[in-house]
């Protein structure tokens, strides 16, 4: 997930997509879908009639073999996959832009976004973690609304690499730590005291056990006063018409999407329907979620952002309602 988010309408999730892949962790990929053609990268077969259609059919034949083949040689653990491609990024292994690599300057949109709702949302005298920070690259930017940030990731690399990039901002620490193990965030917990949570990007790449064990740490971290605010990438329709979207063909997958293909869990949706289930309105007051549309790095270099369909929600855990929380549902736009 990457660049600016352009601003959409509410709309309902659609959340049955299914797997980009063969050897799947969740429910379906993000998916930009056919209306979103990388430009000068046409998917084949577009010709009207029966041959257009075959040749479309080849092509598409032609991707899933590849997509198959690329994914053959994936580390097994999630976690493990984790660290392998932050280290491969480290090291210069891997080479291609990170696909969700937000650009962290004021000029984003998506980060603004992200920066405004919480502002108007939380308790902002609170910290705030953000759990699955990747290079830090977003915790620094919640540095400037909370008074500190901690950011965790399961890679130890990942956060040696966010602590090198951000070593001189006060306030702002990263740890590795398994934001699916809820004992470990209730010792954060216990650090902190109440807290904020911060989390893109990391619900649709766990399994449903493991969604809802970073659901229950981060209800660990909210304690009385707390809220987590969460975006995900979560597209409707076929894993090919994403990666179609993104302008893979048969004959040629794009480096940051091949990159990620390659050494990464499979992504799945994560829209409203999946946030009821993980975060269930027994235990969970929903304040406020909409659409985005998040913006990936460009496909080809020089070439313009792509598009991926997400989804954002702030909750609260139901018990803490009764104090400083309101108990009605705020749906906004972006
Ligand atoms: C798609 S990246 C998003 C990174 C960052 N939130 C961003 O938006 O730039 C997902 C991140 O979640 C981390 N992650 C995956 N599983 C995790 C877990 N169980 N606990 C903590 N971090 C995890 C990965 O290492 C990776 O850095």
């Amino acid at each position: 997930m990457s660049g600016p988010v352009q601003a959409g309408g509410h709309s309902p999730a659609t959340d049955n997509a299914p797997p980009h892949d063969p050897a799947p962790e969740n429910a379906g990929p993000p998916n930009t879908a056919t209306r979103n053609p990388a430009p000068g990268n046409p998917a084949p077969g577009n010709a009207a009639g029966p041959a257009g259609r075959v040749a479309r059919a080849a092509d598409t034949l032609r991707l899933v073999g590849r997509v198959a083949a690329l994914s053959l040689h994936r580390p097994r653990r999630p976690d493990g996959r984790w660290d392998a491609f932050w280290r491969g990024v480290a090291h210069g292994s891997l080479r291609e832009p990170i696909i969700w690599d937000a650009a962290p300057g004021t000029g984003n949109e998506e980060i603004r976004h992200h920066l405004q709702t919480m502002a108007a949302l939380m308790d902002t005298s609170l910290p705030v973690v953000d759990l699955g920070c990747g290079n830090g690259a977003l915790s620094g930017r919640l540095a400037g609304i909370f008074p500190s940030v901690v950011g965790v990731d399961v890679s130890p690399e990942a956060v040696a690499a966010a602590h090198a990039a951000h070593a001189r901002i006060p306030d702002l620490s990263f740890r590795s730590l398994d934001a699916t193990q809820p004992e470990a965030a209730a010792g954060l917990a216990r650090e902190l005291g109440d807290a904020n949570v911060f989390v893109r990007g990391v619900f649709h790449v766990l399994s449903r056990r493991r969604q809802a064990r970073l659901a229950a740490s981060a209800e660990a971290l909210l304690g009385a006063r707390g809220r987590i605010y969460l975006v995900e990438t979560n597209v409707p329709g076929s894993a090919l018409s994403y990666l179609r979207g993104l302008g893979a063909t048969g004959e040629r997958i794009p480096g940051p999407l091949r990159q990620a293909i390659t050494t990464l869990p499979k992504p799945g949706h994560f829209g409203a329907a999946q946030r009821a289930r993980v975060f269930p309105a027994r235990r969970w007051t929903l304040l406020a979620e909409g659409p985005a549309i998040l913006k990936t790095v460009p496909m080809e270099p020089g070439g313009p952002p792509g598009s991926i369909p997400a989804y954002w929600a702030v909750l609260a855990p139901r018990l803490q309602t009764s104090g400083n929380h309101t108990s009605g549902k705020v749906s906004t736009r972006w």
